[in-house]
């Protein structure tokens, strides 16, 4: 039986949810079942309770993660996530930020693999609005996740 993938993302003006939305709906094509999880309304008990995950997240104020992420994170670093499987997408916009470009997900990413977890798959970064690209780049990203996803099955 395949796994349910826990979609946790933090997003300010909707962009974020969008991409986290879309995800879910072509997971559900391959027959995955997946539940969204606003980050600022999810502990480490989600985390415990489940094995695979995708985490989205938008970056702010020259290279931080969206601030709704921060009390997850601070749990993520004081918990052994091993046996945990994540992919990532970051969104950021380099009008904004052309160093810390989608820095945010990249410090998330790090924190899960330092605290024992492993990566599915490669780490999406986005730039400027997702909306024209949700049945391109963020299909092709999903259908590559759902392969790699079946070898930690
Ligand atoms: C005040 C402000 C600061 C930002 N800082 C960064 C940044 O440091 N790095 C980056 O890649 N994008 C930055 N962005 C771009 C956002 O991450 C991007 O617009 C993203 O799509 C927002 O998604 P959300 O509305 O779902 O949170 C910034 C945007 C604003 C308005």
């Amino acid at each position: 039986m395949l796994p349910e993938i826990q979609i946790i993302y933090a997003s300010t003006s909707g962009n974020v949810e969008a991409v986290a939305y879309k995800v879910s709906e072509v997971l559900d094509k391959y027959r995955i079942k997946s539940n969204l999880h606003r980050a600022d309304q999810t502990d480490l008990r989600t985390i415990t309770a489940n094995k695979f995950f995708i985490f989205a997240s938008s970056t702010w104020e020259h290279g931080i993660i969206n601030p709704y992420f921060d009390p997850l994170v601070a749990e993520i670093n004081e918990s052994d996530l091993k046996g945990k499987y994540a992919g990532f997408i970051g969104l950021g916009d380099t009008r904004y930020e052309p160093i810390n470009f989608c820095k945010g997900i990249e410090i998330l990413q790090g924190d899960f693999i330092k605290s024992g977890g492993k990566q599915i798959g490669t780490l999406l970064k986005i730039n400027g609005s997702p909306y024209k690209i949700l049945d391109s780049i963020i299909v092709d990203w999903t259908q590559q996740f759902n392969l790699q996803l079946r070898q930690y099955v």
